[in-house]
Formats: structure tokens, sequence, C-alpha cells
């Protein structure tokens, strides 16, 4: 049954339905009905498309892009730190214990404040909005309150979004003044979370999503981790934690069980096809094949693989195995709060991988896994929007009929970032690199998400 147009938009199009492809769209229009769906592409050498474009013309529906502009899928950004964004940028230096210790713990302490929460995460969710990214999975802090708030916020301002309030309740791992006060209260907490953040999304367009959250393994107790278990089992709710993220969170945790972050997390009911494991450099081939099994996906932070992994997740690997992967900005283990800026470090931290980096070894003890590891700039594109949108199971990522029309506009002839390229190099495939390698925040004009335009800079 076809449904009803309500808009349409005219112009050029990029998107990377399969991974390792591109699409250009060049001319085309895409129809979207009321609901913010897209119900149909008509490609630019269709008979139909001039005597459509007159009809929506003339009903004053249709958007014409404009010259010099392309339209992008939005991108899906799958883990960000919401109450860390005070902190993107300090500190990148530490480890990442002293990094939580010193910096991070303290600060997402203060999202008690509801007032200080909603300045925070309203600036946030406008600043990801304004570089494109119309589906973000948050972890809020270990509040309750502020984190139902936060997924209020992103209600309001249209972005998709999965929010889960951050577990941590063992005594001797955080310190008093922040931390859940027993795992009867975190899983009540999180439990509440669930209804209210579901309630939320029923109210929504575009749709939101609890997730359950404990931050890592060393930070929870036994008991808390058995009853988040519990909870994902009867609610079915998202599940989403760092996993096997450096040599240090392994080592304790292999010490505490005698077994990894993956089985540790499997054996207490947190690994299914609703899981969101971050990180995950040191994930093993045996491993992987337990994620592939049970419908996992991989949230790949390139920057924060640099900053606190000193290791790189080998993500060619995860895709030959099967599993989900998109990208993920981990806002503030990456400074940036750009996929643009999250999308060329696939590219580059893959670069490393391929050859391992300390050149006064022998190649062989360099540390590289050789040939085939390395992400080119369109799958990196691909992670960041299909694969984004696999790992959640949700339609948005690519421009295709049932998808969510989530869109954002990208204007190649700024005056101070012209992508345009002169005039040389201008195969699609020049374009679409010159965009994602060097555009700024300013390049990106308009963002639609769920067909509801949510960021106009035109209009500023
Ligand atoms: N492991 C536990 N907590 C965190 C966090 O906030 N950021 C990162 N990158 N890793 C973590
Ligand atoms: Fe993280």
């Amino acid at each position: 049954m076809s449904k009803e147009v309500k808009s349409a938009y005219y112009g050029s199009f990029f998107h990377a339905p399969v991974y390792g492809e591109f699409e250009y769209l060049e001319d085309a229009l895409i129809e979207v009905d009321g609901d913010g769906v897209i119900v149909r592409v008509v490609t630019g050498d269709d008979p139909c498309k001039s005597d459509l474009l007159e009809a929506y013309r003339n009903r004053g529906m249709l958007v014409e892009l404009g010259e010099g502009r392309f339209g992008l899928p939005g991108f899906v950004d799958i883990h960000v730190h919401a109450p860390q964004w005070p902190q993107a940028a300090l500190a990148l230096d530490e480890p990442l214990y002293l990094w939580l210790e010193q910096r991070t713990f303290p600060l997402e302490s203060k999202f008690s404040d509801m007032e200080f929460a909603r300045r925070v995460y309203g600036d946030l969710v406008d600043a990801l909005l304004a570089r494109g990214s119309t589906t973000t999975v948050y972890l809020g802090s270990a509040h309750l309150e502020s984190s139902i708030e936060l997924a209020a916020i992103c209600a309001e301002k249209g972005q998709r979004a999965l929010v889960g309030k951050t577990v941590m309740d063992d005594p001797a791992a955080n310190p008093e003044y922040y931390r859940d006060a027993s795992p009867a209260q975190a899983v009540g907490d999180t439990a509440t979370l669930i209804k209210e953040v579901e309630a939320i999304g029923r109210a929504s367009k575009q749709g939101i999503w609890p997730v359950i959250t404990p931050r890592f393994i060393p930070s929870c107790t036994d008991e808390v981790l058995r009853g988040l278990g519990d909870l994902a089992a009867s609610t079915g709710a998202y599940v989403q934690t760092h996993c096997n993220e450096g040599q240090w969170e392994h080592d304790v945790v292999l010490e505490r069980f005698g077994k990894t972050d993956p089985y540790a997390l499997r054996d207490f009911g947190l690994v299914n096809e609703r899981t969101i494991m971050a990180h995950c450099p040191y994930v093993t081939e045996k491993e992987g094949e337990m994620f592939a099994e049970l419908g996992v996906a991989i949230a790949h932070c390139p920057m924060a693989n640099s900053y606190f992994s000193s290791a790189v997740a080998p993500v060619q690997r995860f895709r030959k195995q099967g599993i989900h992967v998109g990208l993920g900005t981990d806002i503030s283990g990456g400074y940036s709060p750009s996929m643009y800026e999250n999308i060329r470090q696939a590219v580059l931290v893959s670069r490393l991988l391929e050859t391992g980096v300390n050149a006064m070894l022998p190649p062989d003890e360099r540390g590289g896994l050789g040939e085939g590891t390395r992400v080119s700039i369109v799958e990196s594109f691909w992670l960041a929007t299909t694969g984004g949108a696999e790992a959640l199971g949700l339609p948005t990522g690519t421009f295709e009929p049932g998808r969510a029309f989530d869109m954002q506009v990208v204007d190649t002839k700024r005056p101070d970032c012209d992508l345009t390229g002169f005039g040389v190099f201008d195969a699609p495939i020049d374009r679409l690199a010159r965009i994602l390698y060097l555009s700024t925040p300013d390049n990106v004009r308009k963002v639609y998400a769920q067909g509801r335009l949510v960021c106009d800079k035109d209009a500023r």
C-alpha cells in the first residue's frame, strides 16, 4: 500500500546501502510521507520525474537542495557519554583510570543538578544535530532524573536516541560521592528509566529507547550485573557497556572471574542481539565468533582506541566474522562531537593496524596484521550510517523506501571551505571523499530527522 507523499526533496544524494560501495543519486527526487518515512526514490533518468517535480512545486511540497549541495544520510553515532561534553578535549594524555578518577567522575557527579544537566544536554544535542548526527546512543550519568531529562530533550529537539543511566555500584571501585547506593537501587532505577524513556519514545515521532547501561565490569558488583542481566531478559531493552577496551580492564576482569569481558558479560545475561559493546580492540577471534552468533553490535570508537586502548579494533575482521559494527565518537574519550572526524580517524587508525607502528622493529615484529585490515573512506561512511542503523536494528542510514528520512545537506561551496574541487577530480567518489574528509560543521547547512527540519543554519 503506497503512503501519501507529504514532501519531496530534489537534488543529488550519496548513500552506502552495501558495505564497501556507495551510490550517487544524481538529480533524484525523494518522496516522503507524513510520518517522515521515504516512500519512493525517483532517479534522475526516470521519465516521470519532470511531471512530478512540477506537480510538487505547484503544491508547495518541493524542497530543492540547490546547486553545489548534496544530501547525505544523517549519521548514527552509537557511543556518546552525554555528561562528558564539558570534558571534551581535556586530559587525553592521561591513562583511562586516572582520567576517570580525576576528571570524569567529579564532572559526571554534577548531573544531580538538573539545571546544569539541562544546560549541558541541550547544548550537546544541538551540537550533534548541527554536525549531522540524527541518531545517537547515549550513556547518561549515574543519576536517574537527569538521564530521563536527556531523553526528553532529544524527543523535543527531534533527535532519535537511545538513552541509558550509567550503573556503577561497587563501593571498592567508585568514589563515595558518585556511585549507586546499592545494587537494588541501581537495578530499580534502571527499571524506572526503561518505563519512563519508553513513554517518552512512544510520544515521539522519531523514536527514543532506553538502554541498560552497566558502565563496565570493573565498576559493577556481581549482584548488579546479574540484576541488569535479568532486566535485559524480562524487558528486551537494549544493553550497552564498555568491553575489552584496554589491557588494565582486561586484566582486572580476568583476575576477578577467570574469564574475559565477553564471557563474563554473557554469563550475566548481558550479551544478546540488542547489545552494543563499545571499543573491543582486545576482542579475540573466538570472542568475536560468540558475538556474531549472539547478534552483538560493536561500537568502533577510533579516537578512544588511540587515547585509551593503545590498540586498534580490527574492524575488517569483525565484519568478516559477521558482527554488526557501527561508529561512535565516544565523547569525551574522543574529543570531537563530529562523526566526520571519526569517519576520518577510522580510516587512519586502520592503516596503523595494517603495518604496526614501531619502525625500529623488523616488519614482522611491528604488530601489524597485514593486508585486509584497511578501512576505506567508503567503508567508513557505511559504518557511520548503514552500519550504525544495522547495529541498532533501526530503519535509517540510507535513502531507501521504508527508511526514515534522515538527511544532512552539505554545501560544498561555503566561503571558508570550498569542497567543489575547482573543476578537477570531479568524479562522484572524489566529491564524496572531499565532503567526508574536509567538511567543517559550517558546510552542514540543514539537517532533517524523520522528515523534520531539526537544524537550519541557512535561517540563521
Ligand atoms: N570505561 C569505563 N568508563 C569509561 C568512560 O567513561 N569512557 C571510556 N572511554 N571508557 C570507559
Ligand atoms: Fe565510552
